[in-house]
């Protein structure tokens, strides 16, 4: 059957309709006209897939990665970067309108990165043993089959020698040997810092000399097991030093992570010489630019490994007025309202989850000010209709591009007391 393509969604997909349902289509663009075969009616909706592109978008093009449309990793690699940027704030905006009730919240044009290809700084991938021998890759899309690859086009060049070299080196590798599930690469732009994560059996004494094999590779020279003390490795963002490892989050895209901290802080201007609590604060990303402006910085995180990080650099960089905790945030939260702990800013960067449980203490803390920052829409916009009823109005929202290729969209919103 065919069917035009309306508009691209969260998810990744092109949607259309046939006989008034809706009809989700993988790798489907806005003005195309598809045929395409059904795989799946779930009653409100249909799935389907293209079979032929009857009439091409002129924003169809080539994709990068052989795998794409397999890997789980990418969405819109056949969409010009154009269409990708005005999707994203189009999905952002719906977003706000239809799950926040947020009508007439001004949303900035979206800051598109500066590299659309080679940006990722971090990445995770698979391991499996199949037919005699291990392999490396990405999850296929919405399933636990893997996607063997040996290169990742929007993972930065450390990282893909990197791949390229553990790849071969476990396809070499005839038994299974080895409890290994998932390795961690992250890149400060020359070399590549890998962690090797056990399965369930966790009898390492295996994997301790494979770790020492890849260590004999230049590409592979600083690989480490989870559980021990990990290959640290140094980023600059703004100017200020900071201490990473692969296994603790790192924002992925480090140029559009540098506007994101750039914009942070223009907002915080405000509260300087006031008190800032940074909510899932990290290795410090925000926390630590923010120090230099403010009074003080309380950053919180529940990675006990994050917090370790974000101390070392405050240090490094001698800055002494940011304190760091080991917390649940929501924990955090109830015991500062409890204890009548009071803040001028809050800065929060939950997981994609959003941060639903912990919005009712937030108001508790009298913050004038909060700077909401989400990698996902769809729970940002629940969390802003939620902190609209406990007496925070959104005043605008800033879309950043830190995901090229995928439907990933990263945004911060300024809230101000009412
Ligand atoms: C999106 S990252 C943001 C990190 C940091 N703001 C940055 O820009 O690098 C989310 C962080 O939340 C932390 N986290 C996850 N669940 C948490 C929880 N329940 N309480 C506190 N921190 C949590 C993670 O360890 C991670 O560091």
């Amino acid at each position: 059957m065919e069917i035009e393509i309306e508009k691209l969604v969260f998810g990744g997909f092109g949607i259309g309709r046939i006989d008034g349902k809706v009809v989700f289509v993988k790798g489907g663009i806005p003005g195309e006209r598809l045929q395409v075969r059904v795989i799946r009616d779930r009653g409100s909706y249909v799935e389907a897939e293209v079979e032929k592109v009857v009439r091409p978008s002129s924003q169809r093009i080539e994709p990068q990665c052989f795998v794409f449309g397999k890997c789980g990793g990418c969405q819109w690699q056949h969409v010009g970067y154009k269409a990708q940027l005005e999707a994203k704030e189009y999905i952002l905006r719906e977003a706000l309108e239809r799950i926040g009730g947020l009508k007439d919240i001004e949303v900035e044009s979206i800051f598109p990165s500066p590299s659309q290809y080679g940006y990722r700084q971090r990445v995770t991938l698979s391991v499996w043993f199949q037919k005699n021998r291990y392999c490396v890759g990405y999850l296929e899309e919405g399933s636990r089959k893997g996607i063997e690859i040996e290169t990742c086009p929007i993972a930065t060049e450390p990282i893909n020698r990197a791949i390229k070299r553990l790849s071969r080196s476990l396809s070499s590798i005839e038994t299974r040997r080895y409890p290994l599930e998932k390795v961690y690469i992250s890149s400060d732009g020359v070399d590549s810092y890998i962690t090797l994560v056990p399965g369930s059996n966790r009898d390492l004494s295996s994997l301790y000399s494979l770790r020492n094999h890849l260590r004999k590779s230049n590409e592979t020279k600083n690989t480490y097991i989870l559980g021990e003390r990990e290959g640290e490795f140094e980023l600059y963002i703004l100017g200020l030093r900071f201490r990473a490892i692969p296994s603790v989050f790192i924002q992925v895209n480090s140029m559009v992570n540098e506007q994101l901290v750039r914009t942070v802080m223009d907002l915080a201007t405000p509260y300087r010489n006031k008190r800032v609590l940074d909510l899932f604060s990290g290795i410090g990303n925000f926390s630590l630019h923010l120090a230099r402006q403010s009074r003080e910085v309380f950053g919180v995180d529940v990675s006990a490994k994050a917090i370790r990080l974000a101390r070392k650099n405050a240090k490094l960089n001698s800055i002494e007025n940011a304190v760091f905790e080991v917390s649940d945030a929501g924990e955090f939260v109830k015991k500062a309202a409890r204890d009548r702990i009071r803040f001028d800013l809050i800065v929060l960067d939950p997981p994609r989850e959003g941060a639903k449980e912990i919005l009712e203490y937030i108001p508790k803390l009298h913050a004038q000010g909060i700077i909401y920052v989400s990698c996902n829409p769809t729970t940002l916009a629940r969390d802003l209709k939620m902190l609209l009823h406990l007496g925070y109005r959104t005043i605008r929202v800033y879309p950043f591009d830190m995901f090229p290729q995928t439907y990933h969209i990263e945004s911060l919103a300024l809230l101000s007391r009412i």
